[in-house]
């Protein structure tokens, strides 16, 4: 059975092949990315590395051939993804692919206060689950990792700025939703499931800012702010302003709880639990402390 992941030059692409090339054959893992040569690496370990383009549907069959199974990586295309999530749904069919897994987002409802961030995952789940494939669907919590980087902006000034209230997140590490993501495709049974791959537990802006200033060993105190004035805060340190308003309304739909959520499939799919926010933040020290 041969197995193609898209984006798979992407951070949790490249983690994926990894952990793919681990438990099957090198031959049947298909790699498929815009970028070929970032992939050298494990096309030398044997892995089938193929050119493949969302925006290039006409590029899509010949990537997917001989694949029994996909993984459809959402793109980073805000704004564009329902049309290149739609051709890599139909370059797959057109490949007779069977089964298409899709990497969504925790609870991608109506009216999410994200806008396209959560819109174009529900929408693509839809288009899923209409392409006549067999499906399933990982909606992945808030990458872990994506706490080192604020992290260390809350290190350097002494404070967590946030709009996200008492809200909670369950953060997981990428490579936690590598190893789901793995799972899914190594083993059957998982056909029109729906799986929230969360971490092991919720944490508000103040769990996390305690959880920072017990590992850097420096103090962190949380500043709420109201969104526009956190929208100004982040241009003025040199955000584009839709980066600003799309990082505050992450923080609205965190405040009116669209993230509280832990759910034990991860450790139903690979049999431990997914690695706390803490040990992610140990694993990057360094980086908390380092400076400017
Ligand atoms: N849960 C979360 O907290 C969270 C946070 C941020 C993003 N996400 C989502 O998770 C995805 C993977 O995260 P990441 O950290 O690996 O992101 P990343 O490193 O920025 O990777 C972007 C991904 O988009 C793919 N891509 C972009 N344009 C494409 C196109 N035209 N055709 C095919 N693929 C295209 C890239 O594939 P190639 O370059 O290999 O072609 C790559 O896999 C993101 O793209 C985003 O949808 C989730």
């Amino acid at each position: 059975m041969k197995v193609a992941v898209t984006g798979a030059s992407g951070q949790l692409g490249r983690l994926i092949a990894l952990q793919l090339l681990e438990r099957m054959p090198a031959h049947d893992v298909v790699l498929v990315t815009r970028r070929p040569h970032a992939l050298a690496d494990l096309a030398e370990r044997g892995a089938d590395v193929r050119y493949g383009d969302f925006d290039e549907p006409e590029s899509l069959p010949a990537a997917f051939e001989g694949a029994t199974r996909v993984l459809l990586i959402s793109t980073n295309n805000i704004g564009e993804r329902i049309d290149q999530h739609r051709a890599a749904i139909g370059g797959a069919a057109a490949a007779g692919v069977q089964h298409v897994t899709y990497t969504s987002l925790t609870n991608p409802a109506p009216g999410h206060p994200a806008g396209d961030v959560a819109d174009e995952h529900r929408e693509t789940e839809e288009l899923l689950m209409s392409s006549g494939l067999e499906w399933t669907i990982l909606r992945y919590g808030a990458y872990a990792d994506l706490q080192v980087p604020l992290g260390v902006m809350a290190v350097r000034y002494g404070k967590l700025v946030t709009n996200a209230g008492h809200g909670r997140i369950a953060p997981i590490s990428r490579q936690d939703c590598a190893a789901a993501a793995v799972a899914v495709l190594t083993s059957d049974g998982h056909e029109g499931k729906i799986y929230d791959v969360t971490g092991p537990e919720a944490l508000s802006q103040s769990d996390i800012a305690a959880l920072v200033s017990e590992v850097s060993g420096r103090p962190v105190q949380v500043v709420p702010v109201g969104d526009r004035r956190l929208v100004w805060g982040l241009t003025r340190f040199g955000a584009p302003k839709p980066v600003a308003r799309a990082i505050a309304n992450l923080g609205v739909a965190t405040r009116e709880n669209y993230f509280d959520l832990v759910d034990p499939a991860f450790e139903m799919l690979t049999g431990r639990r997914p690695t706390p926010l803490r040990d992610v933040l140990v694993g990057h020290r360094g980086e908390l402390l380092a400076e400017d």
